[in-house]
């Protein structure tokens, strides 16, 4: 069974990257479709960190042909950055390919996004700053311009000029200045010539590569419930992080995935605005969030930290169509005596185990816990279930249990190898 997707289970941050770090050296193809450099996938290898914000991580792997779907937002820079960081002292990494059809991110984008936050007031997101939202916008508007447009010099110059007298007179009302056409084309030029020999028909590629069963993992941005459809809206991302955005952000059909793998920390983590039944606002919180690192790999922001919530898990399961979990940093809550899992919310006085779906709801939802015995030591070891404390393995009973999914790996550490396969049938 050759491809596999994987999806970020919670609301992002759940470490897709080592993940997908893990099983690239059986992928033949690693392929990004949704969202842009508003990711941030940190794979450690030897103790080397390595910050992938826009780039596959797989492409870590020199064997992988490293996909920037046609569902994703690409802004240039960070791109041939990362390229750049990437391949330093002479590392060999993988084939990148860029999907002519992907939109680029300009330096507008980046500036509505700080307006649009603005306009929002007390009720902004708490965005990136990428310029994302607005790359999606243009894209949906029919004003975006696409990677295979970028690389064409001719089209270029004229796309952008009609686009920005349209962007420019937008500035100018929002109170901002008018960008300078040649600055922009010059830079964005430059930026073409770089990029032109990576740019192809990824749609094609993919296809043909899932025709011929090699072996295809989708690597998954941001998490279900920042989802543009399903998750918490408006506080999500502008695309669509949920398993189906693999077949909308590259061109292939839903019966081309095999499996959907959805990764969530023992525990809860988000970024940015929007309902959070589980936050813990006290030194519960802050002890997760310090000895968990809780802060974000593109932002800096520390992240919100709670408590497992398992309604929010079965959801995410039913959205995605999982086959199993990857439970990550199951070693981050060792040290408690009594841990909580979340097992329901009251509401309006009425207890309920359905995460409600809707967003003003939920932001009233409050937690019912279920308290499990917490477990002890480092478990950074463990290489299998049973090297685990039996109240960290009960604990992962109760996940599977609740969610009807069975758990496929456990992750005890950033490394590579800190990794236990409990399914290697699920995986790829
Ligand atoms: P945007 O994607 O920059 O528009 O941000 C929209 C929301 O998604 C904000 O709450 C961000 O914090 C959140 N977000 C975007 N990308 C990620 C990610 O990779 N991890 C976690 N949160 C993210």
């Amino acid at each position: 069974m050759p491809t596999l997707v994987i999806v970020g289970g919670q609301w992002g941050d759940e470490a897709k990257g080592k993940l997908v770090d893990y099983l690239a050296p059986k992928a033949d193809f690693v392929v990004r479709f949704s969202g842009g450099n508003n990711a941030g996938h940190t794979v450690i290898v030897d103790g080397e960190e390595f910050r992938f914000h826009l780039l596959p991580a797989g492409i870590l792997h020199p064997n992988v042909t490293a996909v920037l779907g046609s569902g994703m937002v690409v802004c240039p820079k960070s791109f041939l950055d990362e390229l750049d960081s990437t391949q330093a002292g002479g590392r060999r990494i993988g084939k990148p390919l860029v999907s002519g059809s992907a939109h680029v991110v300009l330096p507008y984008h980046r500036m509505l996004d700080q307006y649009e936050e603005e306009a929002r007031g007390a009720d902004r997101i708490g965005t990136t700053s990428r310029g994302i939202g607005p790359a999606y916008q243009d894209k949906a508007g029919r004003f975006g311009i696409r990677v295979s447009e970028l690389v064409d010099k001719s089209r270029f110059r004229e796309r952008l000029r009609g686009v920005l007298d349209y962007k420019n007179r937008m500035l100018e009302a929002l109170g901002g200045e008018a960008l300078d056409f040649e600055s922009v084309h010059s830079e964005y030029a430059a930026y073409a010539a770089r990029i032109q020999p990576f740019v192809g028909d990824a749609e094609s590629a993919v296809f043909e590569a899932v025709s011929e069963g090699k072996k295809v993992l989708f690597e998954g941005a941001q998490g279900t419930f920042l989802d543009l459809d399903s998750g918490t809206y408006p506080y999500v991302t502008s695309s669509h992080p949920v398993a189906a955005g693999a077949c909308l952000g590259t061109g292939i059909g839903p019966r081309a995935i095999d499996r959907v793998l959805g990764v969530c920390k023992a525990y809860t983590t988000r970024v940015g605005a929007g309902p959070f039944p589980t936050e813990l606002h006290d030194d519960v919180g802050e002890w997760i969030r310090n000895h968990g690192k809780e802060f974000g790999t593109t932002t800096g922001r520390g992240r919100r930290c709670g408590w497992l919530d398992l309604p929010l898990l079965r959801r995410s399961a039913q959205l995605n169509s999982l086959s199993g979990w990857a439970v990550t940093r199951l070693d981050v809550l060792a040290g408690f005596e009594k841990v909580q899992v979340c097992t329901g919310y009251r509401l309006e006085g009425q207890r309920t185990e359905q995460m409600p779906q809707d967003t003003v709801a939920l932001s009233q939802a409050e937690p019912v816990y279920e308290e499990l015995e917490g477990w002890q030591g480092d478990l950074r070891a463990a290489r299998k279930l049973q090297d685990l404390p039996s109240p960290a393995r009960r604990y992962l009973d109760r996940l599977e249990e609740f969610t009807e999914t069975p758990a496929a790996m456990i992750s005890v550490g950033p490394d590579r190898g800190e990794t236990i396969v409990v399914r290697e049938d699920l995986l790829l």
